[in-house]
């Protein structure tokens, strides 16, 4: 970060509030009552993992006096998130954050906000540009290549692994997807006996769409062993259109996220085979920004955590998370 935005920042934290005081008056923010606003915008509520993303955030912020977290739906649209960072802009917030719908038409916000002496957070998905302050989230190349190692295995071990496989991607624009999709594609690729039936099927994260993606390539494919879902939402959809024709015992199904009452649930009950587990990035975030506001060095990257969960692991990973 560069000196003078950091010493702002300094400022604004309180160690130097009067150097700052009547600049931050002028614009209107209650930095004089020191409330630290953070300006948050979701790509989505609609999803399982973004109703958790938001409540690991909200109870983080509520550990904090004087924070106060603003969510702003983005409702899985480009423009309507594009339109939020630019609200939150003009209302001068301390921090803003963003968890991206798509790389490309959200990295001019993201630079936008930067550029406006704001420190900028981006959370779980991408974006085309170095200036922001920081990014919170998990491997997903990472995670792909667990994925793809375990595919591997599933299906008779490196050199010898042979099956008929179905990637469903997640939101194709969006670095997860793409990640996901490389870090697999090592593994699955260098495998002759592997056989991809279905080539770069978006289903943007969604269950429904994942269902319709399955029920066609049930119909062209008498034969399929396994699918792999860039997340737990879209393998449940493939899982339903194959139980839907009475095929699901013959196939596996393997799924990214591990939410506990949901994939992890999933693999306690066989829908799944397995999951990786893909933490919410938000209470970290928050916990970061705060660092950073009270004069602390913080990293470019925080990368979180991730695990296979399958039947020998679950148990654990459960009674973990709950
Ligand atoms: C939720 C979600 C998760 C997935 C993540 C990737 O919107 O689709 O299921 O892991 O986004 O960014």
């Amino acid at each position: 970060m560069k000196g003078l935005q950091k010493l702002i920042l300094l400022a604004c934290a309180g160690i130097l509030i009067t150097a700052c005081d009547s600049e931050q008056k002028a614009d209107n923010t209650p930095a004089a009552t020191k409330t630290i606003r953070i300006g948050f915008s979701q790509v989505t509520t609609a999803e399982p993992w973004r109703v958790l993303f938001n409540r690991e955030m909200r109870q983080e912020a509520a550990k904090h006096a004087g924070v106060e977290l603003i969510i702003a739906d983005g409702q899985d649209r480009t423009e309507k998130q594009v339109a939020d960072v630019e609200t939150f802009i003009r209302q001068r917030m301390d921090v803003i954050m963003i968890s991206p719908k798509e790389s490309a038409g959200l990295t001019g916000a993201v630079e936008q906000a930067t550029a406006a002496g704001i420190p900028v957070f981006v959370l779980d998905r991408g974006v085309g540009t170095e200036n922001y302050t920081q990014f919170v989230g998990a491997n997903n190349l990472e995670i792909g290549r667990m994925a793809g190692q375990y595919v591997v295995d599933l299906l008779g071990g490196k050199g010898a692994a042979n099956g008929k496989i179905v990637e469903i991607w997640g939101g194709m624009g969006s670095t997860p997807a793409q990640e996901r999709h490389q870090g697999f594609a090592e593994f699955i690729d260098a495998e002759a006996g592997i056989t991809r039936l279905v080539d770069r099927q978006d289903a943007d994260w969604k269950q429904d769409r994942a269902y319709n993606i399955m029920s066609t390539a049930l119909k062209a494919h008498p034969e399929i062993d396994l699918v792999f879902a860039h997340n737990h939402p879209m393998a449940f959809g493939a899982y339903l259109a194959a139980k839907d024709i009475g095929r699901e015992t013959d196939i596996r199904f393997i799924g990214i996220d591990g939410i506990p009452d949901e994939g992890g649930n999933w693999v306690r009950s066989g829908f799944l085979t397995a999951s990786f587990a893909y933490k919410t990035p938000g209470a970290e975030a928050i916990r970061q920004a705060l660092k950073l506001l009270a004069g602390e060095e913080i990293p470019k990257r925080v990368e979180l955590p991730t695990a296979v969960i399958d039947t020998a692991s679950v148990d654990a990973y459960l009674s973990g998370n709950n």
